[in-house]
Order: C-alpha cells, then sequence, then structure tokens
C-alpha cells in the first residue's frame, strides 16, 4: 500500500502540474501546526522564486484547484504562501478499512528487492559473565533485525562471540592449577579427549574472576596465560579440547540468558570461527601490495583526503605475528562473503569502538574483501548509565550482571502488577500468571526504556520511571494493548464474532486523530528501516497509544447505542491492537493478556 504521504503528494503535484507549475513543488509534510492542519505543503514559496511572482498566488490557485477534492475536507492558501490540507473522513476510513483488510502487514508492503543482510550484535564474550554492557547490543540488534526481517529482507542475526581473547588463557592456567592431573594439560597424550566438560558453569564462573584477579596480582601467571592463549591459538591439541568445553558450557548458559532477553541468534559464530581465514587473507593483502611493514607491525593504509581527523594504518599483524581484533573482524568479513554474500553487515558495538570499525570497513573495501555495493554500517551505542550519571554498577559498585539486574526488575514489576491486581480485585489471577506477566511487563520496560532513546546517546538506567505504567514507557504502551484486549473480549463475551466490515468515517476529533496516526504505520516502518532506528518506532506507537486513549477517554465504546457504530469502533480497535502489537514484536518483546 501507498504511504499515505505519498498519496497525498501525488494529488498535490497535479494541481501543481495543472496550474502549470513544476511537481517537484507540491510535495506534503507533515503539518507542524496540528491545530491549523493535518498535513501541508510549502512549495509555493520556493515555487515563486523560480516564476517570480508571489507565493499566494501560487498557494492560491493551488487551493483554488484541489478544492473539490476528494481526498480532502478542506484545502486553505494562508500567506505569505502556505497550503493547509485537512483529509476528508471518507478518505481516511477507507485508508483505515484498507489497512485493517491487509491482516499483519497493515499497508506496510515488503520490499521486492530483499537483500541479505548479517546483523553482528550480542558480541558476549565466552567464559565471562553477560554485563549490562552487553544488554544495549542485544536489545538494540535484536531490533534491528526485526525490523529488516519485517521488511522482507533476509536477515541472519550472528552473536559473533569473544572466544578468542586472553581469558582463554587465563581460563586454562586457572584449571591447570585446580586440577593438574587432567589429561588436556598432558603434551603426550595422544588419544581421544573426554566428551564430558572437566567443570560445570559454576565453577567455569568462578574459574575467570579468579584467574582475571590473579593475572593483575601475578605476574608468572599472567606471563602463564598469555602463553597458554598463544599455545592455543598455534593449535595445541589438548588446549583446543578444552575450548570446545568452555565453549559448549558458556554457550548453554548465554543462550538461557539470551532467551530470557527475548534475543536470539541465527549464527552462533566466534571470533575463532575467523582464524583459518587469516593466513590466506593476510598473503592476498601482502601480494596485492596493500600490506607493509611499518615499526614491526604488518599495516594497511586507510586515510583518506577528505579526513578531518587522523585515521591511523590499520594493524593486521603485531611484530610478533599474533592477530588482534582487526585482523578477527576483517577475516570474518571474509568468512561471511564466502558463506553468504551479504548485500550489508551491520555492526552493533559500544560507540567508543567507532575508530575501529572505520578502520576495518576502510581496510575491508580498499583491499577488495567487499564488493562496492556491499554495505558496512557500525551502530555506535552509547552508555547505560545510573541514576548519578556514571555507568551502571552494583549497590556496591562492581559491574551490574545482566541476571542480577533481571532479577531485580523481575521483582519491582511483581510487586506493582500484585498492587495493582488488588486495586482491581483482579484476585483470580495465579501467582504463576503474576509472575509471567511480571517477566513480560518488566521485559518491556528494559527494552523500551534503551530503544527509546536514539541508539549512540547515553542513557539513564531509571527502573522508577521506566516500570511506570504512566508516561513513555514500555508498562504504558502494554497496559494501552491490554485495555483494548479487554474490551475485545467483553465485547465477545456472549460468543459475539469481531466485526469485519468497514470503518466508518470519523465521528469526533479524537476518532479522526487516531485514525490520522494509524495511517502513518507503514511509512514509519519505512524510515525505521531506512535509518535502523528503532526509537522512531518507539515515538510512533507512545503517539499511537496516546491517540487511542484520548479516543477511549472520550467515547462511548461498548456502550455505544449504534450498532454499526459500536461495529466500526471495535474495528478500528482491532486495527490499533494490531498494529500496536506488530510494533512491539519488532522491538521485541509483547504483551500479556491482562496486567
Ligand atoms: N566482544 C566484543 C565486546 O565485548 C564485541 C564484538 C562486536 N562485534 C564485532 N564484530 N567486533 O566488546
Amino acid at each position: 500500500m501507498k504511504t499515505l504521504i505519498d498519496s497525498i503528494s501525488a494529488e498535490v503535484m497535479k494541481a501543481f502540474t495543472d496550474s502549470g507549475y513544476d511537481a517537484k513543488y507540491g510535495k506534503v509534510t507533515l503539518s507542524n501546526r496540528p491545530d491549523l492542519c493535518e498535513y501541508q505543503c510549502n512549495g509555493a514559496m520556493a515555487a515563486a522564486k523560480e516564476y517570480k511572482c508571489a507565493p499566494f498566488m501560487i498557494s492560491d490557485k493551488i487551493a483554488e484547484g484541489l478544492k473539490d477534492n476528494a481526498m480532502f475536507e478542506s484545502v486553505e492558501s494562508v500567506k505569505p504562501g502556505f497550503i493547509n490540507l485537512k483529509l476528508s473522513k471518507d478518505y481516511l476510513a477507507s485508508v483505515v478499512t484498507s489497512m485493517k483488510e491487509d491482516e499483519g502487514r497493515f499497508g506496510c508492503d515488503k520490499t521486492d528487492d530483499p537483500k541479505t543482510i548479517i546483523v553482528d550484535y550480542g558480541g558476549a564474550n565466552v567464559a565471562k559473565p553477560l554485563h549490562v554492557g552487553h544488554l544495549r547490543s542485544a536489545i538494540i540488534g535484536e531490533s534491528v533485525k526485526r525490523i529488516g526481517k519485517f521488511m522482507g529482507h533476509h536477515v541472519i542475526g550472528d552473536v559473533h562471540l569473544g572466544d578468542w581473547g586472553l581469558q582463554m588463557g587465563l581460563i586454562i592456567v586457572e584449571l591447570k592449577e585446580r586440577k593438574p592431573e587432567l589429561v588436556y594439560f598432558d603434551e603426550n597424550y595422544e588419544g581421544e579427549y573426554p566428551k564430558k566438560a572437566p567443570f560445570t558453569i559454576s565453577e567455569l564462573e568462578d574459574i575467570y574472576p579468579t584467574a582475571s584477579k590473579k593475572s593483575k596480582e601475578d605476574e608468572a601467571f599472567r606471563e602463564a596465560a598469555m602463553e597458554a592463549t598463544s599455545e592455543l591459538q598455534a593449535g595445541r591439541r589438548g588446549y583446543r579440547a578444552l575450548l570446545e568445553h568452555i565453549l559448549n558450557v558458556s554457550v548453554t548458559d548465554l543462550k538461557k540468558n539470551y532467551d530470557n532477553l527475548n534475543v536470539s541468534f541465527e549464527l552462533w559464530k566466534g571470533e575463532s570461527d575467523a582464524q583459518p581465514y587469516i593466513p590466506g587473507m593476510v598473503q592476498m593483502m601482502k601480494d596485492e601490495g596493500y600490506a607493509y611493514m611499518s615499526e614491526g607491525a604488518l599495516v594497511v593504509d586507510v586515510k583518506e583526503d577528505t579526513d578531518t581527523k587522523e585515521i591511523p594504518p590499520c594493524i593486521i599483524l603485531k611484530s610478533d605475528g599474533a592477530s588482534l581484533y582487526s585482523t578477527t573482524d576483517l577475516a570474518t568479513i571474509v568468512m561471511r562473503m564466502e558463506d553468504y554474500s551479504p548485500d550489508s553487515i551491520i555492526y552493533l558495538a559500544d560507540q567508543r569502538q567507532s575508530m575501529h570499525f572505520i578502520q576495518v570497513f576502510r581496510c575491508a573495501r580498499k583491499t577488495g574483501l567487499v564488493d562496492d555495493h556491499v554495505k558496512l554500517a557500525h551502530i555506535g551505542f552509547g552508555t547505560m548509565n545510573g541514576k548519578d550519571g556514571k555507568p551502571f554498577k552494583t549497590r556496591d559498585g562492581g559491574v551490574m550482571r545482566l541476571e542480577y539486574l533481571l532479577d531485580e526488575i523481575n521483582e519491582e514489576m511483581l510487586k506493582k502488577i500484585t498492587e495493582n491486581q488488588k486495586e482491581k480485585e483482579n484476585l483470580d489471577i495465579s501467582d504463576e500468571e503474576a509472575k509471567k506477566t511480571a517477566r513480560m511487563v518488566a521485559l518491556a520496560a528494559i527494552k523500551y526504556g534503551d530503544l527509546s532513546n536514539q541508539a549512540s546517546k547515553d542513557y539513564i538506567f531509571d527502573i522508577e520511571r521506566f516500570t511506570s505504567f504512566e508516561g513513555n514507557t514500555g508498562p504504558y504502551i502494554l497496559y494501552t494493548i491490554v485495555r483494548i484486549k479487554s474490551i475485545l473480549a467483553k465485547y465477545q463475551a456472549n460468543g459475539k464474532d469481531l466485526p469485519n466490515g468497514a470503518i466508518l468515517p470519523a465521528h469526533s476529533a479524537s476518532e479522526k486523530n487516531l485514525m490520522l496516526v494509524l495511517s502513518r504505520f507503514n511509512a514509519m516502518m519505512e524510515n525505521a528501516y531506512e535509518e535502523l532506528a528503532p526509537h522512531k518506532i518507539c515515538a510512533y506507537i507512545y503517539e499511537l497509544a496516546n491517540a487511542f486513549n484520548g479516543f477511549y477517554h472520550e467515547n462511548k465504546i461498548l456502550a455505544q447505542e449504534d450498532e454499526s457504530i459500536k461495529d466500526s469502533y471495535i474495528s478500528l480497535l482491532m486495527l490499533t491492537k494490531g498494529v500496536l502489537e506488530t510494533c512491539i514484536d519488532v522491538l521485541g518483546f509483547s504483551a500479556p493478556d491482562r496486567m
């Protein structure tokens, strides 16, 4: 379905050409004075320069030309040359009716040019607990992926585990101190290694922090860990087998954590998977003359003439021949091109990594790892801060683990929901349902709290505000959906089927406003995809929820006497619910039946 703004523009452009002016001046925008009009066209001002006349002479003519157009209720020419438009109620009703008939899509067509897109997000580091820093990557990445899928693209999410760093060596060395008898440490062992991991997840969770602490205090321990890391990377059998175990145990635990966030990945690849691609890639970069030695390291220049700040060369190999974060990311590009030949790769990572991605992207392009048409994008996100404006910490100042944070919010939500239920005397809700509902609402609170900000901005994680049922919050959106669900359930209470007739022209300003907001859905979604901007969806559903609640408070719905009006209201509610639910699904959360 064409976007409403394009349909309106087409009419106004036609009026421009009919009056002898260039169509380009007929572009319409959403009104910035909703008190005066719904849409506006400011093209007469620009056209006046070309046609050397007063703008209002043009706007008058256009208004005259559009005055009998069935799309509009009113077209006004306002000095100096604005064209103010209000849509006819009949036309708007036909738009929302077609939206409702377009089940599941609500007028938002899938692309006719589907692209293959890899979204690299999550970025958890194996054996290290997920902390709140990983939360943003998971939340935003999941939504970006879902937006792409909704628009009809082939989108593949890859968690891209950090499984190739010093933490592996640290774990190996610490494990060796604890269990030196393990066969993995015997260099002469040639047999098969046991299938069962020599540790549980809770042991693993204890091993890493202990080792990390030791390495800061004990130089010899640190060196041993570095040595183990390079032996592992060089392919020592026993260590490779341990890596497998660490990965398996860790991934099982990570999946559970990501599940709780309603986040899932198509691919569970890690940095280690890219290693086999490094030698060939490095050789190519040398052979083709891109890479050269500088201060002992192998580098590729990536600066460009138009740079306004210094972009240092991309280091491919360190002086000791070891690979780096950039090497791994480049080799991962090689792997992804071979496996999926994607049209674009989108990375979610802290904004502070932006230089790294500039270097990697430029290097990949320059050395031909990707074709010109392949888009590489880094969505850099800001920091999640506590109320003190500093990076979010536990009460005692430690790094906040994701699980604890979720537990805390689930608990807070359960309290609120139980209170709410007492107030409403909904005492038939079981403890189990209350808990499940609390988890759903808590997730909405966290995700909406994050996604409603532009990704690049830092934001303050304010549990109280995020969990509030009022204001621009996830729970408020869910509350609105629950309210609609409950009205629909009451309507159906006596076995009555939901209506499927046309939605009637609006009977009140609040109803028309609701229709106006609904009719912007497809354009909003297209824009959110183009800009990879979930916050646009949040802003939209907040406006939609407000428009619905305005309508709800000003009109009798179930008590409406005229049955055809009542049915039309119910249809409008069904559409509103459908659009809201589609949006929150794309944001990565869902609504309970009651709360
Ligand atoms: N593991 C990294 C971290 O914890 C994030 C990885 C981001 N993705 C990438 N391809 N570099 O910071």
